[in-house]
């Protein structure tokens, strides 16, 4: 078995996104979270914002994610499918249409053990969503990022 190496980072399985975040404050950053308005995504996109970050998520059911979201300030939703090319292309030039950099980028959102299915590409339903999507997120979502220069001091 391959030996188990603590990482050392003080967090374990009962750490909270709250214990994560401390009181780090992150006013002034942008970020784009996949899949932010359901389980793990949903957490991290309430204590991001709730830290003052501005959270754009990426929901394919921007109804499901407006209702999950209810209630939470600094965040705005907006349609995603990272199992459709054109979807990702379309997320990402909304994104990056105005002048604002994404500090953060969060590809969260995947599926896991689903029955067999297959996107209009023919790819089955995990590859296309968690790997060729994610990949085409961050190729697209990324052109802009500077998360060194544009974080604020
Ligand atoms: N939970 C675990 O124990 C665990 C372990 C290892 C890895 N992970 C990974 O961690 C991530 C989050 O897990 P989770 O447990 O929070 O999963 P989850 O509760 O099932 O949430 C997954 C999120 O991804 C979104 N999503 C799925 N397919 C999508 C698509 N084609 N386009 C856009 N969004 C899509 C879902 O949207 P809908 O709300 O529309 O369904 C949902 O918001 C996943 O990538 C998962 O594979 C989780």
């Amino acid at each position: 078995m391959t030996p188990q190496i603590l990482l050392g980072s003080g967090f374990g399985p009962r750490t909270t996104a709250s214990d994560v975040l401390g009181d780090r404050r992150l006013d002034g950053l942008r970020v784009v979270i996949t899949g932010g308005s359901a389980g793990v995504g949903l957490e991290t996109t309430r204590a991001l914002a709730s830290a003052g970050a501005h959270v754009r998520v990426g929901a394919r059911s921007p109804a499901k994610a407006e209702a999950a979201l209810a209630g939470v300030a600094n965040v705005e939703i907006d349609s995603l499918d990272l199992a459709d090319p054109t979807s990702i292309d379309a997320f990402a030039a909304r994104t990056l249409a105005g002048d604002d950099p994404v500090h953060i980028l969060l590809n969260n959102a995947g599926i896991m053990a689903v029955p067999l299915s297959r996107d209009a590409r023919g790819f089955e339903s995990q590859l296309a969503t968690n790997h060729l999507g994610l990949s085409s997120s961050r190729r697209a979502c990324g052109r802009r990022s500077s998360p060194r220069e544009a974080r604020p001091s």
